[in-house]
């Protein structure tokens, strides 16, 4: 380690001790995250475990506005899929309105696919956007969302189309079935559009969001060796998981879920799931919802984000804190542009 280096550690160590408190996960990044020999100590599974009893606290908290069989589901298989969601009309109105125009794009490539996503200013909507903006607006949705995120606050809307391009997508990382982090998370999805079995659906390993003493041995099986894995994603602590693991943790293997349009999806993203290689060039146009807090807060309000100048801009700010070079997101701008249009980048 050259002198140069050891100064930047010394000015770093508080920092990436305090990220221990956070949802901070990468192995690469932070050198005691990382930490082989803090993680046989427990580190990781530690922050894990307590992750978990956390969340299981603020869920129930936040149980209290969620109808009893969706959280059956939920308890059950970690995610709720839930049909014909909108009355035919209103859906018709709010796929129009997506649809039928050119938006401020931004895109991002994964091997051979490219994400488009249009960031919401949902308070921006207003009436230009009536039938979106109510679907966002909806109290038992967003629930749902905070029920499955194990947090209170603000998600964060986008629309999203996936333009998945060469056979088997095998060089797309998201088709590696993977926990995105190591504590409860949540994402939504809203189809525009019938995803069929060979359209890339979603998939997810059913009752994989439990953290069972199996979990717990891997997740530090895992984070003995993550700052080695020569697969990126990996280890920036996005595990990812063989079908003989799975096996391994008695869990079942991944399941597609194929939807008809009007069907809203919500994961929990601890969970292991990803997207189903498809055979042939698919597009699948969503709204997406995400959210994701610190992990380790006792409390469920008390979001920044829920603050009335920043609720509902959260696209004006993402994008301003990019262009400041603040939190740089990994999107393109495009420009105005039509969702099922082709890739630009
Ligand atoms: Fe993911």
């Amino acid at each position: 380690m050259s002198v140069g280096d050891s100064l930047l550690a010394v000015v770093k160590t508080p920092l990436w001790l305090a990220a221990i408190a956070t949802g901070a996960k990468s192995f690469v990044d932070n050198p005691i995250l990382g930490s082989e020999r803090l993680n046989r100590w427990g580190l990781h599974v530690g922050r894990v475990r307590l992750a978990a009893r956390l969340a299981g606290m603020r869920r129930r908290w936040l149980a209290r506005r969620v109808p009893p069989a969706q959280r059956q589901a939920f308890e059950r298989d970690g995610f709720v899929v839930l049909q014909d969601f909108l009355p035919a009309p209103e859906f018709e109105r709010l796929r129009a309105e997506v649809l039928d125009d050119a938006w401020e794009a931004r895109e991002m490539r994964q091997g051979s696919t490219v994400t488009r996503r249009v960031f919401l200013d949902v308070a921006r909507l207003g009436r230009a956007k009536p039938a979106l903006a109510a679907f966002l607006g909806r109290q038992d949705m967003r629930s749902l969302i905070r029920y499955v995120a194990a947090t209170g606050g603000e998600p964060a809307f986008s629309i999203q189309c996936i333009l998945a391009n060469a056979a088997g997508a095998a060089d797309d990382p998201q088709c590696v079935v993977h926990a995105d982090t190591f504590h409860a998370t949540a994402k939504a999805w809203f189809f525009l559009q019938d995803v069929g079995p060979d359209d890339g659906p979603f998939l997810y390993v059913p009752g994989s969001h439990a953290l069972t003493p199996q979990r717990v041995a891997w997740e530090r099986e895992q984070s003995l060796a993550a700052r080695q894995s020569a697969r990126r994603d990996h280890a920036e602590g996005s595990f990812r998981i063989s079908v003989d693991d799975l096996h391994q943790l008695g869990l079942p293997q991944p399941r597609s879920i194929a939807v008809r349009a009007n069907t809203l999806v919500i994961a929990d993203t601890f969970g292991f799931h990803g997207r189903t290689p498809s055979p042939k060039p698919t597009q699948r146009i969503e709204v997406y919802g995400t959210l994701r807090r610190n992990p380790f807060l006792l409390w469920t309000g008390l979001d920044p984000l829920s603050l009335p100048p920043l609720r509902s801009r959260l696209g004006s700010v993402l994008t301003a804190l990019d262009r400041m070079g603040i939190v740089p997101m990994p999107w393109r701008p495009v420009g105005q542009i039509r969702l099922d249009a082709p890739p630009k980048i």
